[in-house]
């Protein structure tokens, strides 16, 4: 079966996906795409050759065009179109966050499972890529022991800090730890397979203390405790002069793990008259090339053999309940307990 799709948002990440939808994924065919940017769906018509374009996500939805949907928009709009798809019965890709509200998921989440014939995939795509595949293999076997601690960096490059500050000047991202650190979130639930039952939150704006007032950071860390004593500290930052740094090291009784302990873009090292340098991964498309095809790939492959995708709307949930306590934390300079 071919997959008819229809992509939602042609931002940052949106063309990511229409690109690799269209030249690294079988069994499926992006043709329609909807955008409420009209340079981007003269974008998908003239580069993309795109078929359909749509300027209301409603309008794109209910169509018989598509049987599925890639849902790329801005976080807030998540819930109100993983709705739509499934009141018009498509199957549904939608990117990380779930949803900025928990009321919201939840009842996004009924939905959801009152509608199983349809695969519900969610955007975590470090789960896709391979460098976590074979840590997250070495962990499962048991080769590091009982986990202790996990240490996550993820700091989005200084070069788009501009950018960002004229974003949030006009929009709420949902705070650092919903729009960043919901990866390392996810990926210490992956990893443990326990809940974070506490955290405590701090964050510092040196570079544009102006993003005080608009509740954004530059730069936060959190300690958390998991249900089994476990600890996690995370790392997320808008402002990494090198790159786009993300790393990984798992501590466990009987060995350590580390991912990218350094950002690197390949295995190039260049030795010349500044010494010894080592090239540095710059955007996430670059850093997750092959995690974002794998994650669609893996999307149609569900379609087709009618079954559920492994990252679900309760990891969703679960993630998002998590990152909102870390903003309230560090809102309110308190320790906060999550209740399940
Ligand atoms: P963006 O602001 O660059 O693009 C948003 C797109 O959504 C635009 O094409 C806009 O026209 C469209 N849009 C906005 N409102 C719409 C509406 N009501 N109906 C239809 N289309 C609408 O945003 P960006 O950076 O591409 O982020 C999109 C989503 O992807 C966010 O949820 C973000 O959290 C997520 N993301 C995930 C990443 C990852 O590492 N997995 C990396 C970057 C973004």
């Amino acid at each position: 079966m071919n997959v008819r799709i229809g992509i939602a948002g042609l931002g940052r990440l949106g063309r990511v996906h229409a690109q690799n939808l269209l030249s690294s994924v079988p069994d499926c065919s992006l043709i329609a795409a909807c955008s409420v940017i009209e340079e981007e769906l003269q974008f998908a018509r003239d580069i993309l050759r795109i078929t359909y374009t749509f300027s209301n996500y409603e309008d794109m939805i209910r169509s018989d065009l598509i049987d599925a949907v890639f849902i790329i928009t801005p976080s807030g709009f998540h819930c109100e179109h993983i709705n739509l798809a499934f009141k018009y019965g498509k199957h549904v890709f939608c990117e990380k966050p779930i949803g900025l509200d928990v009321h919201e998921i939840k009842q996004t989440q009924q939905i959801i499972q009152s509608n199983q014939e349809l695969v519900f995939m969610l955007g975590f795509m470090r789960r896709y890529d391979e460098s976590y595949r074979y840590a997250k293999s070495i962990v499962d076997r048991g080769e590091i022991g009982d986990i202790t601690l996990l240490r996550c960096y993820g700091i989005d490059p200084t070069s788009g800090l501009e950018s960002f500050i004229a974003f949030a000047k006009h929009n709420f991202s949902g705070g650092l730890f919903i729009d960043m650190a919901i990866h390392d979130i996810d990926l210490v639930r992956w990893f443990t397979g326990h809940e974070i039952s506490q955290v405590w939150a701090i964050g510092k704006n040196s570079l544009y203390p102006e993003l005080d007032a608009l509740r954004e950071l530059e730069t936060g860390a959190v300690m958390m405790q998991l249900d089994n004593n476990t600890i996690a500290l995370i790392v997320a930052g808008r402002n990494a002069a090198h790159g786009y740094h993300i790393e990984t090291e798992i501590i466990g009784t009987k060995g350590m793990i580390r991912v990218a302990q350094t950002p690197d873009k390949n295995l190039v090292t260049i030795m010349n008259a500044h010494g010894v340098i080592r090239p540095c991964s710059q955007h996430f498309s670059e850093r997750f090339r092959d995690a974002f095809i794998e994650e669609a790939r893996e999307f149609i492959r569900c379609i087709q053999e009618k079954r559920s995708p492994q990252v679900t709307a309760q990891d969703g949930l679960q993630a998002t309940v998590i990152a909102l306590a870390c903003q309230e934390s560090y809102e309110g300079n308190h320790l906060v307990q999550i209740d399940y």
